[in-house]
Formats: structure tokens, sequence, C-alpha cells
């Protein structure tokens, strides 16, 4: 049995890249392993939410979470700000992120482009509070999609460097995992890049999307001007649709497709419409669960008090341990 982490960052509702880059592997790997999964609100605050937008962004994560699978008697599921261990370690593993590094991470190169009015400080120690989350439950296994592969390297950096300045091997290796497969990156219905929740209208399909919202997504997603010639390749638009119809559809509908496609005969539309309906299928569940968690408070309640109970019984043993070694004297 290993230790797993993870979490999602607390900025509104949940959509198709979580759940497949992340919460896919949670629901499975949570009777496996020793699992952790939080609700990042501490990395939130890079954007600066409002309180209450703030607020309810957490509570929408707890309840999708749960409507997706997540069972909070088989895992550990808590809120990352109820472990005030996390902002003490994140404080000490500063002292072992090089700036240097910091400044070339591709996630900062990111932001600083597209918000160029707000390059705090979080901002550039995100992958340190993100490798805090990870070690202070001493994890060596965190299950993300492919846009955090990066950062998972650098949390290595820091254990590393860590355990060689104190010739300790105290914190393990944490890794990115995938059904011990390739990360996953879904793309968003725009043509490129990935599904996300600040990539533009029309771009991501949240898990409680109704299905008229579904279907105007998916009939208004981007494709090309027509499939060519019989066996030409496909575009990048259109092999995105491939990509999700791959995720929601059985292995007949997509063959049935992509030899369509192949002939040069598909028509885009029909190729949306099924899209649209398998996804409506596979989310169906989700929504109507959400509908059911969301109006029982206590219930909500009761899971984020235990959750964090057993989380900080495990941060602060590892915390303890950490300060001794470092040399701290009580
Ligand atoms: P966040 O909130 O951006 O995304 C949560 C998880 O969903 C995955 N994901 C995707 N996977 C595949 N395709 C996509 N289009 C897609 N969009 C999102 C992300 O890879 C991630 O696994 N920094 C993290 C949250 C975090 C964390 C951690 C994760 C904070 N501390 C410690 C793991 C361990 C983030 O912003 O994820």
């Amino acid at each position: 049995m290993e230790t797993v982490v993870s979490g999602i960052r607390s900025t509104g509702h949940l959509h198709l890249g979580n759940y497949f880059g992340a919460i896919r592997n949670f629901i499975q790997m949570q009777h496996e392993h020793q699992c952790y999964f939080f609700i990042a609100d501490l990395h939130a605050l890079t954007t600066h939410p409002k309180p209450e937008d703030f607020r309810q962004s957490v509570r929408k994560v707890l309840v999708e979470y749960l409507a997706a699978g997540l069972d909070p008697e088989a895992c550990t599921l808590y809120i990352q700000s109820d472990l005030p261990q996390i902002p003490e370690l994140y404080l000490l593993l500063n002292m072992y992120a090089y700036v240097g590094e910091l400044e070339r991470c591709t996630s900062f190169k990111e932001k600083i482009r597209k918000h160029p009015d707000n390059i705090n400080a979080g901002l550039l120690t995100y992958p340190v509070l993100m490798a805090a989350d990870i070690i202070i439950h001493k994890a060596t296994k965190v299950p993300v999609g492919k846009d955090q592969e990066q950062h998972l390297e650098m949390a290595r950096n820091f254990v590393n460097r860590f355990n060689h300045l104190y010739q300790t091997e105290y914190f393990p290796e944490p890794h990115a995992y995938n059904f011990g497969k390739e990360l996953v990156k879904v793309p968003g219905l725009d043509g490129s890049g990935k599904m996300g929740k600040s990539e533009g209208e029309g771009n991501a399909i949240f898990l409680v999307d109704e299905p008229e919202v579904i279907r105007k997504k998916v009939m208004r997603a981007v494709t090309d001007t027509g499939p060519g010639n019989p066996g030409q390749e496909m575009s990048e638009p259109v092999a995105n649709l491939f990509n999700l119809l791959s995720l929601v559809s059985t292995k007949d509908t997509v063959d049935y497709f992509k030899e369509q496609h192949d002939k040069a005969i598909i028509r885009y539309g029909d190729l949306k419409k099924q899209l649209a309906e398998d996804i409506i299928m596979f989310t169906a569940p989700i929504r109507e669960k959400v509908r059911e968690i969301s109006a029982n408070d206590d219930y909500l309640e009761q899971v984020i008090a235990l959750g964090g109970l057993k989380a900080r019984e495990s941060a602060a043993r590892t915390l303890k341990e950490v300060r001794a070694i470092i040399g701290f004297t009580n």
C-alpha cells in the first residue's frame, strides 16, 4: 500500500479535464492505497477571489468530489487550509527552492504572460506549496494530469535537496501517476490546447452542465473545413474531438467515426451529436448526485470535519519529525 496525495484548486466547477486527468484515478486508488484528497483553497488565492465566491467554490468542489465518487470512508478528504501544518512546511521548503528554478517553471511563465498585472510571490512559489501538500503525508504517488508533471519534478528536487542537506532519507520521492500509464491531457473544445476553467467560454464542459448546455458547447466546438481526401491525417481540432469521444463513448462508436473519417465521408455534425449525447450520458449520474448531496449541509460538514481531523494527525506527525531533523529545539 502506498501513500497517495492529490488536490484540485477551488476555482469553480469541475470539468471533464479534472475528471479524466485526476478524479478517475482518485476513485480507483482510494480503495487500494492510503489516500489523501483535498480542495486546494490556498492555491486558489493567487487570483484574489471575493470571500463569498471563494466559500462557494470550496463547497462546489466538495460536493462534486463526492458526487463523482470519492468515498470519505475510504479516503481522507479535506480542505487544504484546514491543515496549519501545510503553510509551515511551505515556509520551511522555501529555503530549499531556488528563485531561478521557480522563475523557469512553465506554469509561472504562462501566468506572467496571461496576467502581467498580478505577478505575486504566491504564483512564483506555487510549486513549493504544492510540494508541501504532497510531502506533508510523505506521499509517493500523485494522480494528476499532464499539466502538473513539471510541478512533480520540482517537488522531487526539493525533497532530494532536503534529504541530501540533512543526510536523511526522510522524504520519499513523489511521482505523478495515471493508472501507471502516460499522464492525460484532455483537450478543450476550442480547437487547441487543454480543457481548463480559465480558457474562455465554451472551452470546458463542466460535470454539472445541463444537457442543453453540453449540446450547445459541443455543437459549437471547432473542427476544420472538411475531412479532405480518404486517408488524410486528422487536423488537430478534429483529433481533439476524437480524443474526447474515446473518453466517453464505446470503442465501436469511436471505430465507426474513425472509419468515416478515413473514408472522408464523415459529417462533423453527426460526430458532435454523438459526442454530446455520450457526454450527457456519462455526466448524468454525477449531476443527479450533485443535486442530492448539495442539499445536505450536515453531511458535508461532517465529511470535512472528519477528513480535517485525520489529515491533521498525519500532517502533525510529519512536521514534528521535520522540525527535529532541521534542529528546532522543541
Ligand atoms: P487544477 O485545479 O488546475 O487541476 C486539478 C487536476 O485536474 C487536472 N487537469 C487536467 N488533466 C487533464 N486534462 C486537462 N485538460 C486538465 N485540466 C486539469 C490537473 O492536472 C490536476 O491533476 N496545482 C494543482 C492543484 C494542487 C495539487 C497539489 C495537485 C495543489 N496541490 C498537490 C496534486 C498534488 C492544480 O492547480 O490543479
